[in-house]
């Protein structure tokens, strides 16, 4: 019989007290970054699509190996399993003809570090890593700062 107890009662009666406890949810308005305070239930008015810049003019990096972001429009360019658009200007073979920057060599290189003559499988998606830019306020903060913009302490002062 006490085995019994320790077996079944009691860790059924451990689930059903869990089963009974509800969630509480907090009394604050529900706000999300891109639905405002809309409740969930309701369609909010979405708000105008901001321009992609187009500038043409190559952007600085924020940090050693950042891909580069996009400085053109990028709209209708075909990028699936059947064509890649970008790299009709973007091959290295098209460079010289589009103006392009031509893809770097990683881009030609496997995972372990082998360059073969055509561009490796996983650089095929280029938005996976390169995006285009637009001039608005960003959704949230950020307040990062690359390691060369940091500014050593003096030698004698401590942190
Ligand atoms: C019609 C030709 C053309 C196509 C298609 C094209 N690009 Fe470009 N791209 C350029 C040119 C030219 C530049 C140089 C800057 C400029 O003129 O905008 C450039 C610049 C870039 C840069 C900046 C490189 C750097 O060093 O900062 C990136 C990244 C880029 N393109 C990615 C893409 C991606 C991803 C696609 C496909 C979604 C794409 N491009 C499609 C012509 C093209
Ligand atoms: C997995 C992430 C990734 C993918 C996918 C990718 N790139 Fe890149 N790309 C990078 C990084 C990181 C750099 C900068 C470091 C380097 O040169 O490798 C870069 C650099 C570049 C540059 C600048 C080269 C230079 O010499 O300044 C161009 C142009 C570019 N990529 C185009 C493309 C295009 C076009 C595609 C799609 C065919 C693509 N990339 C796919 C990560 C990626």
């Amino acid at each position: 019989m006490r085995t019994l107890l320790a077996v079944v009662i009691v860790p059924l009666v451990a689930l059903a007290a869990l089963a009974i406890a509800q969630p509480t949810v907090p009394d604050l308005p529900f706000h999300d970054s891109l639905r405002g305070t809309a409740p969930l239930n309701e369609e909010p008015k979405p708000p105008l699509i901001v321009p992609t810049e187009n500038k043409d003019v190559i952007r600085g990096l924020n940090y050693a190996q950042q891909p580069p972001t996009i400085p053109h429009k990028i709209d209708n360019y075909q990028l699936d399993k059947n064509a890649n658009r970008c790299l009709a200007c973007h091959a290295r073979s098209r460079a010289e003809e589009s103006g392009a920057v031509p893809v770097a060599v990683s881009h030609y290189m496997d995972r372990d570090g082998t360059v073969s003559g055509h561009l490796s499988p996983r650089r095929y998606f280029c938005t996976q890593c390169h995006v285009p830019q637009a001039d608005t306020k960003p959704l949230v903060g950020n307040s990062f700062v690359a390691v060369e913009d940091i500014k050593q302490a003096p030698k004698n002062q401590k942190r």
